[in-house]
């Protein structure tokens, strides 16, 4: 799809990566809404701020009623909380689950609808190398961006016939608060992956995979696992 003209909803539009997304959108012509849990945190010169938290089905409900205009949803927003499965904390792998899994299908569920009855357009969800590469220390972590990625798969069959297209973004670390811990050189610049999402967006892929790591874990999956 063209993104000049598109209205676009970025989940976790704030900071990080999703905030780059905004800034790109608008400079590429798009009316962006930056959906965010504290929308006054929202900072980009011409973006709307919009209320969503994940993990509030409500807030998801009102932000679909108010950008009632999209035609592009970025499922952007995500935690990442460094728990093992088997001996880490129950909740910590919950509230994965509930942030990386089950909000962003919710807010698909919510604005497929209307990106349907605006004409059709697209929904890019932010995963990871992680969905198809599983260490143990980033357990919750993967679990989630694997059930992820299959539902942008399974999104992608249902949707194709609504004028929906469904895309997943692939990526190591990105140079964000997500990923402070790690060293620059081991880091893609957000505003790389962002220009290279919306790129991929542009031209139809159906998996963007933005760096080596990402490449290098899609093309081991024939592979025994370790
Ligand atoms: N950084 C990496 O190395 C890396 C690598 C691969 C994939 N990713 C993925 O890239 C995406 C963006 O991450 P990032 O690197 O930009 O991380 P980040 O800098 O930590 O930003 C995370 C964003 O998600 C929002 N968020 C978290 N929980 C939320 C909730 N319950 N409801 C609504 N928004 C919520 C945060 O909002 P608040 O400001 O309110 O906290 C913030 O806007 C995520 O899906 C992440 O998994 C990141």
């Amino acid at each position: 799809m063209k993104i000049e003209n598109a209205v676009a909803v970025v989940t976790g539009g704030n900071r990080g990566l999703g905030r780059h997304f905004v800034t790109q959108l608008i400079d590429r012509g798009a009316k962006v809404y930056a959906a965010a849990r504290r929308p006054e945190t929202v900072d980009v010169p011409g973006a709307v701020p919009l209320e969503l938290d994940l993990t509030k089905p409500e807030t998801v409900t009102n932000a679909a009623l108010i950008a009632a205009d999209a035609t592009l949803l970025i499922n952007n927003a995500g935690i990442s909380t460094h728990t093992p499965l088997i001996d880490g904390d129950f909740d910590r792998i919950r509230l994965e689950m509930e942030t990386n899994y089950f909000g962003p299908l919710g807010v698909t569920r919510a604005f497929a609808p209307i990106i349907e009855a605006n004409g059709g357009g697209a929904v890019l969800n932010v995963l990871s190398a992680l969905s198809w590469y599983h260490p143990a220390g980033y357990g919750a972590y993967a679990a989630a961006k694997a059930a992820s990625w299959a539902m942008a798969n399974v999104a992608r069959e249902q949707l194709a016939p609504k004028g929906i297209h469904v895309a997943s973004l692939h990526i190591g670390y990105i140079d964000t608060d997500m990923s402070s811990y790690v060293a620059p050189e081991n880091k893609t610049d957000p505003a790389v992956v962002a220009a290279a999402a919306l790129d991929g967006i542009e031209a139809g892929l159906t998996e963007i995979l933005a760096d080596e790591p990402s490449r290098n874990a899609k093309r081991s999956l024939s592979a025994t696992p370790a």
